[in-house]
Order: structure tokens, then sequence, then C-alpha cells
């Protein structure tokens, strides 16, 4: 239930029809539903509590940074997941308490690390030896502690697209898992590091609990192995990755199965337990509204459906080949194949080949589903077309909580030196 949904042949997010939100704040335009995305953190929360741990939820700011989705997040008592600057900027902003700002990935900066110091966070998953060497120095030298959790890669294929793949030998995140021991003792006895937990993330949009199941298990014997060593973990870090439905009628683990399996797998760890989802809770609560500009017919295959939206308001089709489903604002019995695309001028800007949907003409009204997460947060400005607003709606109400950004105000930025004069 995504609170998105046909009220007499007219989409609705909530109780606003969508073609309302069209005419008063133009397209393309992502819609968030509030409704939704409470919905989809309680759940998810409920669900990962089932074993009786502590939990603490961190959204993944990388899905969705947008401030009125951050907000919502607070209001449902989660905390963030944040790897950048920006991120953990924008994650206090909405008001999260820092100690439940996780700072994840690889390249973490000085200056971002004192940033997260100042705030006092509640851990850095530190992803590298060399790094937990750059914030043990930058702690000490400010007669500070930064607690942290060490991230491990578990050499688990997450059976995702192999670019959101993360846990695997080959990719850069974490450290290998039978170096994470002795790593872990190092770091610990240096200053200024507060070694708290350990962390892991396989991927992205996971189809399976599988091999999530499998790192979990890894992190167990890891934590046991710690303890035999006389180290103390309070903390597991199991990240995000749950996927959702891209496609009506596939079938995923629910946040429910996840949650079992959680608490099966960590019966007994005594830790608190840490969470980091983003698509599972952002994804299906929202849309990406865009207008058909014309139907351009060739002889001899499908008719080209031209949108108003392209790949750089969502990248996904084009940068993973994602499915994301195209449905009318307006319901009618005619159908069509088609080959739905944006106006880049390039054929990776392709949403759809060979498609099957209601049949569309000029001026048509059509959402992609499933673009809350990773869609506005992806955006770019691709051939000089701005970039995209994004709305929120409550109810029977609604509001931009994002302006479109026009081509002139990105070009307002840009500086010709006098010397080119
Ligand atoms: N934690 C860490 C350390 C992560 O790297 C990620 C996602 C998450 C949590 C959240 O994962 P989620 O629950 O959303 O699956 N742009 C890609 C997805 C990249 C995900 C990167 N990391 C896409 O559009 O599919």
């Amino acid at each position: 239930m995504d609170h998105f949904h046909y009220r007499d042949g007219e989409l609705h997010a909530e109780d606003v029809p969508l073609a309302r939100i069209a005419e008063q704040i133009g397209t393309p335009v992502y819609v968030y539903s509030r409704a939704a995305l409470e919905r989809h953190a309680r759940v998810f929360r409920e669900a990962v509590g089932q074993g009786g741990a502590r939990t603490i939820c961190a959204f993944a700011v990388k899905s969705n940074p947008n401030l009125a989705v951050l907000r919502v997040m607070r209001r449902e008592g989660f905390g963030a997941d944040v790897v950048s600057g920006g991120e953990l900027a924008r994650a206090l902003a909405a008001g999260m308490p820092a100690e439940a700002i996780v700072f994840s990935g690889v390249g973490k900066q000085a200056p971002e690390m004192a940033a997260g110091l100042d705030a006092g966070i509640g851990q850095f998953n530190i992803e590298s030896e060399e790094e937990g060497l750059e914030l043990s120095a930058i702690a000490a030298a400010r007669g500070q502690q930064a607690s942290c959790a060490l991230r491990i890669n578990p050499d688990i294929d997450a059976g995702t697209h192999e670019k959101i793949s993360t846990g695997k030998r080959d990719n850069k995140f974490g450290v290998p898992i039978d170096q994470a021991a002795p790593m872990f003792a190092r770091l610990a006895a240096l200053p200024g590091l507060s070694m708290r937990g350990v962390a892991v993330h396989i991927g992205s949009q996971l189809a399976s609990l599988a091999p999530l199941e499998a790192a979990f298990v890894r992190l167990g014997e890891l934590i046991a192995e710690l303890r035999a060593a006389g180290h103390s973990v309070s903390h597991a870090d199991l990240g995000g990755g749950l996927g959702v439905c891209h496609k009506a009628g596939e079938i995923l683990p629910t946040p429910q199965e996840y949650g079992a399996m959680v608490a099966r797998v960590t019966k007994g760890w005594d830790t608190t337990l840490m969470f980091e989802p983003g698509r599972v809770i952002a994804g299906n609560a929202g849309v990406l509204l865009t207008r058909v500009v014309r139907v351009k017919r060739n002889a001899n295959r499908d008719p080209f459906v031209i949108v108003d939206a392209a790949m750089n308001d969502l990248a996904r089709p084009a940068l993973y080949g994602a499915w994301h489903d195209f449905e009318p604002v307006r319901l009618r019995p005619e159908r069509m194949t088609a080959n739905i695309v944006g106006p880049i001028c390039e054929s990776g800007d392709t949403f759809a080949t060979g498609r099957p949907i209601v049949a569309m003409g000029a001026g048509d009204l059509a959402v992609f589903r499933t673009a809350g997460a990773y869609g506005a947060s992806m955006a770019s400005s691709y051939n000089s077309r701005g970039l995209v607003a994004e709305v929120m709606v409550d109810n029977e109400r609604f509001a931009t909580v994002a302006d479109r950004i026009t081509p002139e105000a990105i070009s307002a930025a840009e500086r010709v030196p006098d010397w080119l004069d």
C-alpha cells in the first residue's frame, strides 16, 4: 500500500489528483506521499524490532536527501546514514539526533570527519585501517573520542546489479573479513577512537534474503571472535539493501520476513542492532510525474512516446537498465506498445523499450513509479535542463519541497574569465 491510487480513473497521491500538481507546479516533478513514507518507516521499524533487541534505524540519506523527507523520517524516530559532509549537514538541519547519525563511506575527508566530531555523531563506520588512523589523529588532536564501528567486507555476492553490489572482495567497501579481528584490535588501541561495533552492507535492491543472512552470520562470528579476544562489542550495524517491487506483481521479501530473519540470526548477540534502509522506505513513496511531449511514429517499429522527463531527472533506467512502471494519470481502455524516451540527445535516454502501456498521446500525464529513492537524489542538469522540482502530498494538501532549479540559475553560477574577451 503506497497511497498512489486511482479514483474514478484518475491517479491520486493520497487525496490529491496528480493532474492538479502538474497544473500548478509543472512537469517533470517528483511527488512524494507523506503517508507512504510514514507507513514504510513504521512497518520497517516494527519488523526489525521483532527479536526484542534495541534498534537504531538510520535512513540512508543518499536515497532521498530532501529536507522534508528527512523531517518525516525524524518524526518517525529515524536517524540518518550519511556518506558526505553535505548529507551530514542535511541530517542535522532536519533535526536528526546526532547520536542516531552514522557516517559511512570509503572516502571520508578530514573536514568531514571533523564535522562529524563537532556534531557528536553516534558512529563512524570505518572502511579501512588508513581511515581509522586518520580519524584517530583528528579526534585525538581535538581531545575527542570518535565512536566507531569497523565495516567488514564479507565477500558475499548480493545477487543484485553489479554497480550496486558492495560486499564482494573486489568491491572497494569495508575491510576483508579475515583481516577484521586483528585490525579491530589495532584500531581499538589508538587514541581518539572508541571502537564499539561492527558493520556490514552488501548491496542494494536485494531480491533475496539469503545473501543478507550469510553476511549477518559472518558478522555474528566476528562479534564472538572479538569478544573472545576481550573487546566489547555493543553495536552491530546491518546496513540497508532490502529490495522493493519495481514491477506490478513482482514478489520480494517483505520487511516482516527480513525482520524475522534478523531476529533469528542475531539471537543472543546482545548488541544494539542498527539498520540503514533507504529504498525500502522511500522507493515506493514517490513517483516522477511527467507529460507526453509527442508520439513519434516510425515505420516498422513501436512508436516513441517522448515524455518531458529524461535521464537527467531519473537516471536509473539509463544507468542500471532499471525497470520503472509507467502508468497514465487518466485511465483509458485503449493500449499500445511503446518505446518510452526522454528528450535528451543520446539513445541511453530510454525509460522502456517495447513496453505495453495504456495508450498515450501528446499532452497526456503519466508517472514513473518507484521513483522516491535514487530518483531526485541522482538528478543532474545534463542538456541544461535544470533540476527537477519535488512536491510532498499530505492528505488533501501538497507543498513544493524543492523548487525547480532553472537552467538560468545554474548558469548564473558560471563565470567567463576576462582573458576570454
Ligand atoms: N548503507 C550503505 C552503506 C549504503 O551504501 C547504502 C546504499 C545504503 C545503506 C542504503 O541501501 P538501500 O537500503 O537503499 O538499498 N543508486 C543506486 C543505489 C545505490 C545504493 C548505494 N548504497 C540505485 O539507484 O539503485
